[in-house]
């Protein structure tokens, strides 16, 4: 019943965890694997491994969460091997996520996976509002247009973006019409909502310690602009690039209707970091429970067929 495609695999759900979360060591990775999610990604790598900012750099909150993390992760080098060794093994679909500090070094990054063996899927996080002094490319148009097409210049492999949120119905033309020039397997909608502040009424102070409290928002306070990037997104690129659509993904009503706006495949970061890997289980549940009210057998049966008023 919820069957996906997804690049000529089929997957058993269109479940995922949301690069960042449970994901970034391989026992993570693997208690992924092993979980009811379709599919998973790896936590975003740089070249060489990353402290990130400094703790505390997550929060949860009643709505959602508030992280300033920084791109911790384990070095390219560590999620390379591993997902090319699955891929050695002939298992499900496993998405590497990547990014870098500067132009050159998303150039060189890319290009070490170019050369590699691995076949798989890569998403390029054009999104991170947490690194101290880096600006979220993707809310640079012109950059981000620079970058694609040289990256698209030597990378042959399947590539998808994952965005930033935006908020204006112009952005989301000049982006759309951005990455529709580039043979893009995928688009990934939305990373957190930056630069939120979340506050510790008792002790007058904020949650988090980096960047002075500032930080990516997640969780239920993000799914009316999630929606809105995962349909606006869907209206506007070519038919040939699929949408992953991430945020506020709480239960399975939130899966169905990121589906309903066009998503095929759908990430879960915060729910995923206050449950763990269980989550799946039960989001695919109550997937299916809504499905069946509704009589409906497929997911291609309602995606993207959200209908607005006349
Ligand atoms: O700060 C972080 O590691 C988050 C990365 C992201 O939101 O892409």
């Amino acid at each position: 019943m919820l069957k996906t495609n997804f690049l000529g695999v089929e997957l058993a759900s269109p479940l995922m965890n949301a690069s960042g979360v449970h994901c970034m060591s391989i026992e993570e990775l693997e208690e992924l694997a092993n979980s009811q999610a379709g599919a998973f990604i790896t936590k975003t790598a740089t070249q060489l491994e990353r402290e990130g900012n400094s703790k505390p750099r997550y929060y949860d909150t009643k709505l959602g969460s508030i992280n300033s993390m920084g791109l911790p992760n384990k070095g390219l080098d560590y999620y390379l091997n591993y997902v090319i060794e699955r891929q050695q093994q002939g298992t499900q679909l496993q998405f590497l996520s990547v990014t870098e500090m500067s132009y050159e070094e998303n150039i060189n990054l890319l290009s070490k996976i170019q050369r590699s063996g691995y076949q798989g899927v890569t998403e390029f996080n054009l999104s991170c509002p947490n690194v101290p002094g880096k600006p979220q490319i993707a809310y640079d148009f012109e950059l981000t247009k620079k970058l694609l097409s040289e990256v698209f210049t030597f990378f042959t492999k399947p590539l998808g973006v994952k965005l930033p949120p935006y908020f204006d119905i112009a952005h989301f033309d000049e982006m759309a019409t951005i990455l529709n020039k580039f043979p893009l397997t995928y688009v990934n909608s939305v990373n957190s909502i930056g630069n939120g502040l979340c506050i510790n009424i008792d002790k007058e102070q904020v949650v988090i310690k980096p960047k002075g409290g500032f930080g990516g928002l997640g969780g239920e306070y993000i799914k009316p602009t999630a929606l809105a990037n995962v349909r606006a997104f869907r209206e506007r690129l070519n038919p040939n690039i699929k949408i992953i659509g991430t945020g506020g993904v709480i239960n399975g009503k939130d899966v169905f209707e990121h589906i309903l706006c066009g998503a095929d495949l759908v990430q879960v970061g915060t729910t995923l970091h206050k449950e763990g890997v269980d989550v799946f289980t039960r989001l695919n549940e109550e997937l299916k429970v809504i499905m069946k009210e509704k009589g409906y057998t497929s997911l291609e049966q309602f995606r993207g067929r959200l209908k607005i008023i006349e």
